[in-house]
């Protein structure tokens, strides 16, 4: 771990127009800077730099972010790998963080894992080219599949020999710990003799986002053997199965500019489809995606397209982890191969350019192909029938972002045309899902909820019905509050407090699950907390620098940077706007207040919920007076918030 003492070092040394302008040509334009945007083709700049606010952002494709931010995406290097770079431009010494003894041991035995798998590679590759049993059996198999040599070495693929223990002998000659072997997976003790796990098998390392060799699949050369066609690496510190994608090291920029990421089954198929150009492809081994390979794939693009063989039994397997895909907003396509073939044997055949032809005009819908095989099954049971559409409303459920909202309605539109069922029907019962959802989390929430509020109050104060209805899910207020906690956290809130002390009065740590949504801007608040309470100065600054990527994401979207009124605006109007800064102290105040009102229009929600429910005279008056005790609060909240938002 660099140390917090480290990347505050470097962050004060940063210039984003040094930075950025080594990777592209920057034009000085007023106060910021202008170029073309690296990220995507354009012939008139419209990617601009501030100096000032340390930020990047491009008017084109909107992507925006901070010199970390730069690097990470346009050098695709990992936070650390740009903290690296970073600290070695601008001559910081690297000060590491004290690791406890069991991290040691785990590093140190990760550490010997790759040093292994780097030798074990090596041997491979060497024994294929080198070796005469190795060119006359792995090496003439290769090329027999039609694999070139250049990408053979570009994969770095490799044979073990036949021998018993051809490769343990020269791993234990060159002083490879005995028990290391083991864990990697590559030797193993039979009869108390170490033998190779993956004698007469064709080799394919597996390598990390930098390129580092995190395991192997080794598969048999026989066909109708009775071993099994792939052995794997076992699991350990470094080969961990649900956050790998094979063939992401190689694939990443090529994502990237393609914006799209085709996933295929199997090893040969992603090498196949290099070999002939199309290179943004990973591998996920024919399970069912991981949320990790999800949020791998992620990292480089929303655009995910799923191209298996048309009987593939991994079909289903593939559509089974993608309810969460959705959720995480990314547009799942499926292409189906025809024929018998996959894609390696499909692309040999008809060549790169119609390949990508056929994958362009046979991409279809991930949630209307689930809705096509779920039907097929369900022939003219009526039973079954009806539980698909409660499975298709469902799926449709777990598109619940804002930015999303149009693509759920487009969905709910074409299911009910395919079901042959009522559009307003199937939106009800989207609904339904999408109110359990937020009832099951609600309800976690409120039990221990107490807000400490003033209740007496004006009668005749009239709360504006619509404008409180807008509290509803919505993240703006909650980030809002995040925003002005972050900016004026530090300024004074009166004699004794600062900023940051009066909302952590008005918000106990154990109400902000309750006071707001978003769980990752609460791990923010938290965070802001904890350093504060350490006697730190936490900034914005400390936070778009974050190591957590989520949170130096949030904190970024958080401080949204474009809607500030821009220096010139408020030179020109000197003194005649009042400005955000001015007015922070109300701004503070509305933010917290409005969390507080919502909460309160949610619990006398359920309060209405419960009493249409009961018959009980007795139940219904506790109910009636726990609605007024609630309104009395709305009221006095809402003038509150009245008086300094909405004049
Ligand atoms: N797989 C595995 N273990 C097996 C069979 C398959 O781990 N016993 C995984 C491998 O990652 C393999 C993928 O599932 O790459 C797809 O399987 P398959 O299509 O059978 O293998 P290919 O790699 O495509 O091999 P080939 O083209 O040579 O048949
Ligand atoms: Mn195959």
């Amino acid at each position: 771990m660099i140390s917090q003492n480290t990347i505050q070092q470097i962050q004060g040394r940063i210039d984003i127009i040094d930075i950025i302008g080594s990777f592209i040509k920057l034009k000085k334009r007023g106060t910021s800077y202008l170029g073309l945007c690296p990220f995507h083709n354009e012939k008139t700049p419209s990617f601009t730099v501030s100096a000032a606010k340390e930020i990047y952002k491009c008017f084109g494709c909107g992507r925006s972010g901070n010199s970390i931010g730069f690097l990470m995406e346009h050098e695709k290097y990992s936070y650390v790998e740009a903290l690296r770079w970073l600290a070695q431009k601008y001559n910081v010494e690297i000060e590491e963080t004290e690791t406890t003894p069991e991290q040691k041991l785990q590093q140190l035995s990760a550490d010997s894992l790759f040093i292994i798998n780097s030798f074990a590679q090596k041997f491979f590759s060497d024994y294929l080219f080198n070796n005469e049993d190795g060119q006359d059996i792995g090496l003439s198999y290769l090329k027999q599949r039609g694999f070139r040599e250049d990408i053979i070495k570009k994969f770095q693929i490799g044979f073990n020999p036949e021998a018993r223990d051809s490769f343990a002998q020269a791993a234990i000659n060159a002083q490879y710990n005995l028990d290391l072997l083991q864990k990697s997976g590559l030797v193993a003790i039979r009869d108390e003799r170490p033998v190779d796990n993956y004698r007469g098998r064709i080799i394919f390392p597996i390598h990390n986002q930098s390129g580092k060799v995190l395991g192997f699949g080794a598969r048999i050369l026989k066909t109708n053997d009775r071993a099994p066609k792939y052995i794997n690496t076992p699991e350990n510190e470094i080969y961990v199965k649900s956050k790998i994608l094979y063939g992401s090291y190689f694939a990443r920029m090529a994502i990237d500019k393609a914006d799209e990421c085709l996933l295929v089954e199997g090893y040969t198929d992603v090498v196949s489809l290099h070999q002939a150009g199309i290179e943004n492809v990973v591998a996920s081994g024919g399970t069912s995606l991981t949320p990790d390979q999800l949020r791998l794939v992620k990292k480089y693009t929303n655009n995910l397209t799923i191209i298996y063989d048309g009987d593939s039994a991994g079909i289903k397997a593939a559509l089974r982890g993608l309810d969460l895909a959705l959720e995480e907003s990314l547009n799942v396509k499926l292409v189906l191969i025809p024929d018998n073939e996959d894609p390696d044997s499909y692309v040999n055949k008809v060549g790169a350019a119609a390949f990508t032809q056929f994958v362009a005009e046979n991409k279809k819908d991930f949630i209307l192909f689930q809705l096509g095989v779920m039907l097929q099954d369900a022939g003219t049971d009526s039973n079954k029938k009806s539980a698909v559409v409660n499975q298709v409303a469902e799926t449709i459920s777990k598109i619940n972002k804002a930015e999303d909202f149009t693509k759920q309605q487009d969905y709910i539109k074409q299911c009910a045309e395919i079901l042959k069922i009522e559009e307003a029907g199937l939106h009800a019962l989207v609904n339904k899902f999408v109110r359990e959802k937020v009832n099951k989390e609600e309800n976690r929430a409120s039990r221990e909820s107490v807000i400490h509020v003033n209740t007496e109050g004006n009668q005749n104060f009239e709360v504006d019905e619509e404008v409180v209805s807008l509290l509803y899910k919505d993240e703006p207020h909650e980030r809002a509050m995040v925003r002005s906690l972050l900016e004026f956290g530090l300024k004074s809130w009166n004699d004794e407090q600062r900023v940051a002390d009066h909302v952590f009065s008005e918000i106990a740590e154990n109400q902000l699950e309750e006071l707001i949504d978003n769980k990752n801007l609460i791990t923010l608040i938290k965070t802001y907390k904890a350093w504060y309470d350490e006697g730190l100065e936490p900034t914005a600054k400390n936070f778009t620098y974050h190591e957590d990527n989520v949170i130096r994401q949030l904190a970024m979207q958080v401080m949204d940077y474009d809607y500030e009124i821009s220096q010139n605006w408020k030179e020109v109007y000197e003194g005649k706007i009042d400005t955000r800064e001015d007015l922070y102290k109300e701004e503070v105040f509305s933010t917290v207040n409005y969390l507080k009102l919502r909460k309160i229009k949610r619990l006398m929600d359920e309060n209405q919920r419960d009493l249409e429910k009961t018959k009980d005279p007795e139940e219904q008056l506790v109910l009636l007076q726990i609605h007024q005790h609630l309104k009395q609060m709305e009221i006095e909240l809402a003038k509150n918030i009245g008086t300094v938002i909405f004049k």
